[in-house]
């Protein structure tokens, strides 16, 4: 059997600006919501590990980092901007430092010829945004449009790929309501609204519709579109049809909010259907004045999500995984299953339901969790375990390559050691170990091997 990949496939790693910047108040950065929330007691359920301060000192060290993605013969970088280094206080003025900083680190990976993915919002809202109402406030349109063009008009000529948004349901629907709809959302600004998370659903949509419009108005030769997580929602009983339509609600509820407004249009009947009562006035009609296409979907997988049917509601519940049994403690990302099949699945689904122009794998890993009694020093640098994963996810890949889909590059999650959210730096996700005390990068097993696999299939 022979399964080949295109030879100008983008093969690459991602990260995101908070999680691996560091320098959270240099050179005139503001704050973000993770910089403010990590310092409140009351929050300390989820950023009792500490705040994104420091961490691999990539503001430092991007020189280092690029080098070895580059010598290892990565393609391709997926990174983002950090809103609160361009606009610090409130949507008026700019911070020309953050401006150079970025202009700086994107100029050097186009001189190493790095194919550069970036994404305008992944997760480090300004605090000021915040302040003043939020997503959920129909403000943020015009503050998001307006940070969109200053990205564009400085570094424009220099990204290949934009990305608008990154993971919305987490970031955007998330910090208004939590997943069963009756909760405190887990992200900032922790409220509990459902009509807020349906306004901020919304806005997020027009929004990126809006940055859309704008690119293709100042004639950037990139393309632009955005990173959603979907993942197929499996029936927790095979047996039960209704458990299969409970499987398809969940995934046009999770997935299809963001998916139907950038990729069709509209939002998914199954969704309007139920959710019509606390959407904004008039949503249908301006979706449809402000659609804009995109030029690709990015997609990031982890693993997949079950539904059930619940009698006495026309929806869903989100379902444990059948062959555990029971709900993993997902705060601790080592919880996440490795499924690669799901990866073949989403590709198959995005594909028939969505028709989109191209899809682009944006992030896929695992984490392992490091030696609390030396927590500054790197686990798992012979990380058998990641080679194993990746090469199981990238065999799938190729299968549904075969079917000729559109897929044009993978991601793997990360390119080195990250903060995350809800762990701080309890897991290590990297191609690249850091050792937080001395900031030196150390290269994993597994990015020798990803290096000689990309050589060889390139
Ligand atoms: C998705 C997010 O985009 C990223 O920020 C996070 O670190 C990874 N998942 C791993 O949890």
């Amino acid at each position: 059997m022979n399964f080949s990949f295109p030879k100008d496939f983008l093969w690459g790693a991602a990260c995101s600006s908070f999680q691996i910047e560091g320098a959270w108040q240099e050179d005139g950065k503001g704050i973000s919501c993770h910089d403010k929330y990590a310092r409140i007691p009351a929050h300390q359920d989820l950023y009792r590990y500490g705040g994104p301060d420091d961490g691999a000192d990539f503001y430092h060290h991007y020189r280092e980092d690029i080098d070895i993605m580059v010598e290892h013969g990565l393609k391709s970088f997926r990174f983002s901007i950090a809103w609160p280094r361009i606009f610090p206080d409130g949507p008026d003025k700019i911070n020309q430092p953050g401006i150079d900083f970025y202009r700086d680190m994107f100029s050097y990976a186009n001189e190493k010829g790095l194919n550069l993915l970036i994404d305008l919002y992944h997760w480090d809202l300004p605090q000021w945004v915040l302040d003043r109402g939020g997503v959920a406030s129909r403000e943020f349109i015009t503050w998001f449009e307006d940070y969109a063009r200053v990205c564009f008009e400085n570094f424009g000529d220099q990204v290949q790929y934009w990305s608008t948004t990154n993971e919305p349901s987490v970031s955007v629907f998330g910090g208004y309501i939590g997943g069963d709809l009756k909760s405190v959302g887990r992200f900032p600004p922790f409220e509990c609204d459902k009509v807020k998370a349906f306004a901020a659903c919304h806005n997020m949509n027009i929004a990126h519709m809006r940055a859309v419009k704008l690119y293709r108005r100042m004639g950037l030769k990139g393309k632009i579109g955005a990173v959603i997580d979907a993942v197929p929602c499996y029936p927790y009983s095979i047996s039960s049809k209704k458990d299969w339509e409970a499987g398809e609600r969940a995934f046009d509820f999770y997935a299809g909010k963001w998916l139907g407004p950038m990729l069709l249009g509209k939002y998914p009947e199954s969704m309007t259907a139920c959710f019509h009562e606390d959407m904004p006035e008039n949503y249908a009609e301006e979706l449809t004045r402000e659609y804009e296409p995109i030029d690709f979907i990015g997609n990031n997988y982890y693993e997949p999500h079950y539904a059930e049917y619940i009698p006495e509601k026309p929806y869903f519940k989100a379902a444990a995984d059948p062959e555990i049994g029971e709900a993993r403690e997902r705060e601790e990302f080592v919880g996440m299953k490795p499924y690669p099949v799901g990866l073949y699945d989403i590709m198959l689904l995005l594909e028939e339901k969505y028709h989109p122009k191209e899809i682009i794998i944006t992030e896929n890993g695992m984490s392992v969790k490091r030696d609390e009694t030396n927590i500054s020093k790197p686990s798992n640098i012979h990380d058998e375990n990641r080679i194993r994963y990746m090469r199981a996810h990238i065999m799938m890949l190729a299968r549904v390559l075969k079917l000729g889909i559109n897929i044009t590059g993978y991601h793997v999650w990360a390119v080195e050691d990250t903060y995350e959210r809800t762990s701080g730096y309890r897991h290590d996700y990297g191609l690249i170990g850091i050792d937080y005390d001395t900031k030196e990068r150390i290269p994993r097993d597994s990015l020798k091997w990803y290096s000689e696999f990309i050589q060889a299939n390139t």
